[in-house]
């Protein structure tokens, strides 16, 4: 997703992104898919697991709470600053690099690679899930969390294709969270593929509650929402999206989890 300029590399595009928002204070809302994708991945004491886009560490720190020998990956140094400062407060021992999920700095091996809302928003989302399935050992398991594309994730650049300079191409990391599109994109990547839904909830007052608050904590957000011709009628479609998944003060976000084996 080259949410920025062109000419930007893909570090300075993520830094762009992600450190102009206090992420962390989303991070809590997506904690439970964490859980979730650690779970699918049956994650042991045993495993080696590589926690791709690990953001503030919410897979990794997860998957280290279960015994495993984790390393979590992300390009934004403010991201790794706060995975840190999480695993520190419970003296977890994670390993967290600076890496580039398209091109990750990891030869193979690992027995567990996950990522969590991470790779199918990269501005390569292809090449990053090959770079998924190289970082695995033969037998290993690669999983992975994506907005669904029929959620309101999806629906929101649906409506923001219209208003963007990229048109339709903003909406392709959600092919991620497509289940018959990775089938068919991805299956001869995987010995097996699987998939499975989820979803979060943020709470609030309103659907323009909602809409205020993701502009505020999600780059993924609120860059591309700079980036439009025209912000005030954007605005008013999102509220109307967010109101097809607003009911009783809870904001519903659906996601997609697929699990393979390579
Ligand atoms: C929506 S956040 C998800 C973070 C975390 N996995 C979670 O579930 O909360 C997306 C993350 O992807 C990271 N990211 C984006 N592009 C990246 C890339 N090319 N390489 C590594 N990390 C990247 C961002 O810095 C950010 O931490």
């Amino acid at each position: 997703m080259s949410d920025a300029e062109p000419e930007l590399t893909e570090a300075q595009r993520v830094e762009a992104l992600w450190s102009r928002v206090p992420y962390h204070q989303y991070a809590r809302v997506v904690a439970p898919a964490a859980a979730h994708l650690v779970d699918a991945a049956d994650v042991t004491a045993d495993d080696s697991v590589l926690d791709v886009a690990c953001g503030t560490g919410n897979v990794a720190i997860t998957a280290a709470r279960r015994g495993a020998d984790v390393t979590g990956i992300d390009l934004n140094g403010d991201m790794l600053e706060w995975a840190q400062e999480n695993a520190d407060l419970i003296d977890a021992e994670i390993a967290f690099e600076r890496g580039d999920a398209t091109d990750l700095p990891v030869g193979g091996g690992y027995d567990v690679v996950l990522s969590s809302f991470g790779h199918h928003l990269t501005s390569d989302p292809v090449t990053a899930t090959e770079e998924l399935v190289r970082a695995a050992d033969p037998g290993g398991t690669v999983a992975y969390t994506a907005y669904a594309l029929d959620g309101v994730v999806g629906d929101a650049y649906d409506a923001l294709a219209d208003y963007h300079p990229r048109g339709d191409d903003v909406v392709k990391p959600f092919y991620w969270g497509d289940a018959e599109f990775v089938e068919n994109r991805f299956a001869d990547l995987f010995e097996d593929l699987e998939f499975d839904r989820g979803e979060v909830h943020m709470h609030g007052l309103s659907p323009t509650h909602m809409v205020e608050h993701t502009l505020d904590i999600s780059g993924a957000i609120r860059t591309p929402f700079e980036q439009a011709t025209d912000q005030d009628a954007l605005y008013d479609e999102w509220v109307d999206v967010a109101s097809d998944y607003f009911a009783d003060n809870v904001y519903t976000i659906e996601y997609l989890l697929v699990r393979g084996t390579v």
